[in-house]
């Protein structure tokens, strides 16, 4: 079929008709190709798609084994790149991430007393690091056997939603790491084990770089449990430390109703935290779990406000009382910080 009845009606992706390619851009296409950068090539063929382009490149036999080769490797998946690279001889890894691991503490204690920290922020604008060394200073006096994180320590690559650059004080995965190792609350003899959220795991998504390991090399006091889960093991008590995903729901019980539901009962543990969120909810007994979604430690961002999202402040001092197979009681205390340290950076 001729090309002009072929493309007649036809029309590309932004509405304009498609014509066939005259000898002048045919010209201009051979002359560029291979030669100039994307960009030129297309200022100098307006109305082409970029798609358009390559496919006549291709047509007209412009194409070269480098091009061909480059397309490929942007279309193959991470696995099928390491069994290429290993095919050829060479040894390829992509470190792996932890992720829901289990972790065992000290069997003989009866009862632990746990502070629970969770979306600290370290960068943003909006981050509250006067009243997370405030809660710190509060878990030292009440003598706290370790702190758990329940993720997004540090904001991350700033491309996790539109607009999150501006909302940020510091860029850079070298930065921030460098500015949690100096900020990052310090008391002596107390741990803390933080697990990574959204926010730590965009420098991974982006380059591979594990954020929280390196924060964990550098500082004696912190320890990395892994991403997005752990199980910590405290004696006979079973804590689901869990960072969690989306955005919440209409009844803010919802999304923590939902996971608790989820466990699988060989994996159930007898208490949930739950970070991410920014908003606190206690769901007392639900399928014999103690479940807790945490406050955080970044006040209302412009990203929040735009949702409709009100985060409360704080974190929450847990006495874990075991019994002989499990759980025998929980002691709750709650500090809200009610009014948030406009620029506290
Ligand atoms: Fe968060």
């Amino acid at each position: 079929m001729p090309m002009d009845k072929r493309h007649k009606n036809l029309k590309n992706y932004k509405g304009e008709e498609l014509t066939n390619w005259t000898e002048k851009e045919k010209e201009s296409l051979r002359e560029l190709w291979n030669k100039k950068p994307k960009k030129d090539i297309l200022k100098k063929l307006p109305g082409r798609t970029w798609k358009a382009i390559q496919s006549k490149a291709r047509r007209e036999g412009f194409y070269n084994l480098i091009d061909d080769t480059l397309e490929k490797v942007d279309r193959m998946r991470d696995q099928e790149l390491l069994e290429e690279i290993s095919k050829r001889g060479y040894i390829a890894y992509k470190q792996e991430i932890k992720e829901d691991k289990e972790y065992k503490y000290d069997e003989r204690v009866k009862t632990y007393k746990l502070g629970i920290v969770s979306d600290t922020h370290f960068g943003s604008k909006y981050q509250q690091l006067q009243h997370l060394w405030d809660f710190y200073r509060i878990c030292e006096h009440f003598k706290v056997d370790a702190i758990l994180h329940g993720g997004d320590v540090c904001e991350g690559n700033g491309k996790l939603y539109r607009g999150q650059l501006y909302e940020m004080f510091m860029h850079g995965a070298q930065n921030q790491l460098d500015y949690l190792v100096k900020n990052y609350p310090v008391k002596k003899g107390l741990k803390t084990y933080i697990i990574g959220g959204s926010h730590d795991y965009s420098f991974y998504k982006d380059a591979g770089y594990d954020i929280l390991e390196h924060f964990a090399d550098r500082r004696d006091d912190i320890e990395h449990l892994g991403y997005w889960g752990a199980f910590l093991q405290f004696g006979k008590v079973k804590i689901y430390l869990m960072h969690g995903s989306g955005g919440i729901a209409y009844a803010r019980s919802y999304k923590m109703q939902k996971i608790i539901e989820q466990f699988a009962p060989e994996h159930k543990p007898h208490i949930l935290l739950l970070g991410h969120y920014h908003q606190p909810c206690y769901m007392e007994g639900y399928r014999n779990i103690e479940g807790f979604q945490l406050k955080c430690f970044q006040s209302q961002t412009p990203y929040l406000k735009g949702k409709g999202y009100f985060p409360v402040l704080g974190g929450t001092i847990l006495t874990i009382h075991q019994a002989e197979k499990g759980l025998e009681s929980v002691d709750i205390y709650n500090k809200v910080y009610y009014v948030p340290i406009k620029d506290d950076y």
